[in-house]
């Protein structure tokens, strides 16, 4: 714990300082948010320049950093730091103050949450035009166009994706709470980590992912529709527009040492990112993989189509980012397929597993096949875990229980459905579908991200320390929607 003192006098938002002297953290120079009086005292405070303090900040210059508890809420003697930037209105990252490294100075995450009012023109989209299931060379085409499509304007300025010049792309508020949350240098949260023997990794060995994603104008005008009243979620708002697009990228703390042969290491040269994660140190982490999903009319099943990369250490594209590899797309969850069908050789009907899949990718599918990425669970796919996306979360994200214990339960997860159409309730204890909840949950358009967000501020009581009022409506928002006990949404899923 690095916090040893702590002010309080004129100033009720307080930060601390990293070398444990007295820092005054309202970085932005905006009004105190409680009880202070508002005296010359605190406006000096709270104008001076941030960067001639000493021992560094704990958030970014002109950003408010507060001190808050773990569920967001102000709190003097709080021992987590949320950082506001100017004129937001969610929070970039929510963090135990011991997460930051002595010293600190930057840089610091900040979200690109300042949603469009009007909907997008997203213009003519460069995956439009290729017919993605005729075969292997138009899927290879079609994810590759969704790649660079993600990646101009964004390599260069390190996924700050605010200063993109192309086109801007967003990130989904309140990410920010329990286990998986934000980080606090490139805003990544936690994804499943993986345990050796999987993936090649030493027996016992386990490894650590952790992730961002950036949805473009479309998905970031829906987040701004749902989340139009702060702190209360509009799940009628939930479905986004054809082109919609989001990308992925994933990291691992995986090192050639961790690999049982480590000539296998799959990792040799890819981009490397600094992060803090809990330790108080930075921690190096690696690309692994990189996640599409995009909203493409010619999508029958649902309106989606997914897909996944491995990085490829044979790779030699100049640039690193470029080493990414199609696993494969899906467009549909080839209901009623099984191992036995795999087993027996009978084609995987929606789903392209890529001629160009680096090999320890292709020894990690998803369920009977299915594509799914190296970090994946392997008895779920991209797309049965993304379409149980629906609040309240009256299901698991996939057939993780040893209650789902034959292919019938399994199957439950595979099914074919529109997006509008919510995944639906599954009891626990059985493993079967019961009578469904009322009222119905809300499908929310495939976005677990967005289930993640909707959760946190209805189910869970996180609270945005970045408005002045977080708790107005929430209590009517709550109770116009039936309560549930189901755990915080993490791809990890490693339940039982
Ligand atoms: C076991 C469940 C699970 C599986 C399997 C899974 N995901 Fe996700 N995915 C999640 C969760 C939970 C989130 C939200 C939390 C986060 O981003 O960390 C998410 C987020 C995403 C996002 C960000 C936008 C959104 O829809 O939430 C994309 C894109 C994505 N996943 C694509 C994929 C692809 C492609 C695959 C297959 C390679 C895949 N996912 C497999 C659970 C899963």
């Amino acid at each position: 714990m690095k916090v040893s003192m702590f002010r309080s006098g004129m100033l009720s938002i307080v930060c601390l300082g990293l070398l444990g002297l007295l820092t005054a953290c309202d970085q932005s120079g905006s009004a105190p948010k409680a009880d202070a009086p508002d005296s010359a005292e605190d406006a000096s405070a709270r104008t001076a320049d941030p960067g001639a303090r000493e021992g560094g900040l704990p958030c970014a210059p002109g950003s408010k950093c507060l001190k808050v508890n773990s569920n967001g809420a102000p709190n003097p003697s709080g021992t987590s730091i949320a950082q506001c930037s100017e004129g937001a209105s969610f929070p970039d990252y929510i963090v135990p103050a011991s997460y930051f490294p002595e010293n600190y100075q930057g840089p610091w995450f900040a979200g690109s949450m300042d949603f469009p009012q009007q909907e997008p023109d997203l213009g003519p989209l460069p995956w439009e035009e290729i017919d993605f299931w005729e075969g292997q060379e138009q899927a290879n085409a079609y994810i590759y166009a969704l790649r660079e499509y993600s990646f101009e304007g964004n390599i260069e300025v390190d996924f700050r994706v605010q200063e993109n010049s192309i086109r801007p792309w967003y990130t989904i508020p309140y990410m920010n709470y329990g286990p998986g949350r934000r980080e606090l240098v490139h805003g990544l949260t936690k994804e499943r980590s993986v345990t050796g023997p999987e993936l090649g990794l030493k027996p016992g060995v386990t490894i650590q992912n952790y992730a961002i994603g950036f949805y473009n104008a479309g998905g970031g005008y829906t987040t701004g529709q749902v989340w139009q009243a702060v702190t209360q979620p509009d799940l009628s708002k939930a479905m986004m527009q054809n082109g919609t697009m989001v990308f992925k990228i994933l990291f691992t703390t995986a090192t050639a040492d961790d690999f049982e042969n480590p000539d296998d290491y799959p990792l040799a040269g890819a981009p490397e990112w600094q992060i803090a994660t809990g330790s108080g140190e930075l921690t190096t982490v690696r690309l692994m993989q990189m996640d599409v999903a995009v909203r493409d009319a010619r999508a029958e099943v649902n309106g989606w189509v997914f897909g996944t990369f491995a990085y490829d250490g044979d790779a030699e594209d100049p640039i690193a980012w470029n080493r990414l590899r199609p696993v494969g797309i899906q467009w549909g969850n080839a209901p009623g397929y099984t191992p036995t069908d795999q087993q027996e050789g009978k084609p995987l009907p929606e789903n392209i597993v890529s001629d160009e899949i680096p090999s320890y990718a292709a020894a990690h599918l998803g369920w009977a096949g299915r594509v799914n990425g190296p970090v994946d669970n392997p008895v779920s796919a991209c797309m049965s875990c993304h379409a149980t996306a629906q609040y309240p979360v009256d299901a698991a994200l996939a057939p993780f229980s040893s209650k789902c214990d034959t292919d019938e339960k399994k199957l439950q997860w595979f099914e074919n459905n529109p997006a509008e159409h919510a995944f639906g309730f599954i009891d626990s204890d059985t493993c079967l579908r019961g009578e469904t909840p009322d009222p119905p949950p809300v499908s929310l358009d495939l976005s677990l991200q967005m289930q993640v967000s909707v959760q946190s501020i209805l189910q869970y009581n996180d609270v945005n320390p970045c408005v002045d009022a977080p708790e107005a409506g929430r209590a009517a928002a709550r109770s116009a929607i039936r309560s549930t006990d189901a755990p915080r949404t993490l791809r990890g899923g490693d339940a039982d």
